[in-house]
């Protein structure tokens, strides 16, 4: 994919904007545009995800995803999720920059999110349940959480950093590492293998 690919595809952060130049500190570390390996996990994540309905991003961070299921999937109502106001306000400044009217960003956690049981299509989760600490024992507890989001029918999508077969040349260790078994609670764990193999990526569909 060339840079003129993703200048003309995705959104994505670069320090033309005005989030660089309003508060450079507040993105420092993002993906500039966003990583390749990032993009093409985001690729995947997009052909899994509704096409219609609310879908929530929990743990969204700067709402990179967020904005671009957003772009790509006009009939959905996208909610960015993430305790963190500082990762907000870029996400804001960026859905400003980019006047999309089908998506939000609020205050919230995996176990906390603000948005109503059995209201989501869809619930996007990727590299978050490793970046809570101590998650292990609440595991299950927190996948719940987030299966309750869901309609009937709706669709789980998690993505965690494949911390057991990536080399830690390439990528630090997230603060929790899970492997794809610490999932094994889940009846029926559809992995997609499309993903780069940084990320295991698996979704659910609720009954
Ligand atoms: C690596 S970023 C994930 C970024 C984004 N989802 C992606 O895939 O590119 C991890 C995010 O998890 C958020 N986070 C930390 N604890 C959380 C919790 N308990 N619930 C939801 N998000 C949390 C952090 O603030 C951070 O923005």
């Amino acid at each position: 994919m060339s840079i003129q690919e993703v200048n003309d595809t995705w959104i994505y952060l670069d320090r033309n904007t005005g989030v660089w130049r309003g508060a450079p500190q507040a993105a420092q570390g993002v993906f500039q545009p966003i990583h390749w390996v990032a993009l093409y996990r985001m690729q995947c994540m997009l052909r899994l995800a509704p096409h219609e309905g609310r879908i929530a991003d929990i743990g969204c961070s700067y709402g990179v995803v967020t904005l671009n299921i957003a772009a790509k999937k006009p009939r959905a109502e996208i909610i960015g999720v993430d305790p963190d106001e500082s990762r907000l306000a870029v996400g804001r400044q960026l859905l400003a920059e980019h006047r999309l009217a089908n998506c939000s960003f609020q205050t919230g956690t995996v176990d906390n999110p603000g948005i109503p049981a059995g209201s989501c299509s869809g619930v996007v989760c990727t590299e978050t349940l490793d970046h809570i600490p101590d998650i292990k024992p609440q595991l299950k507890a927190s996948v719940d959480k987030l299966m309750d989001l869901l309609l009937p029918g709706g669709r789980l999508i998690l993505a965690v950093l494949a911390a057991d077969t990536i080399s830690r040349n390439t990528s630090p260790l997230p603060p929790a590492p899970l492997s794809l078994h610490d999932f094994d609670f889940l009846p029926q764990k559809q992995i997609d293998r499309n993903c780069p193999r940084w990320w295991h990526m698996f979704y659910v569909d609720k009954a």
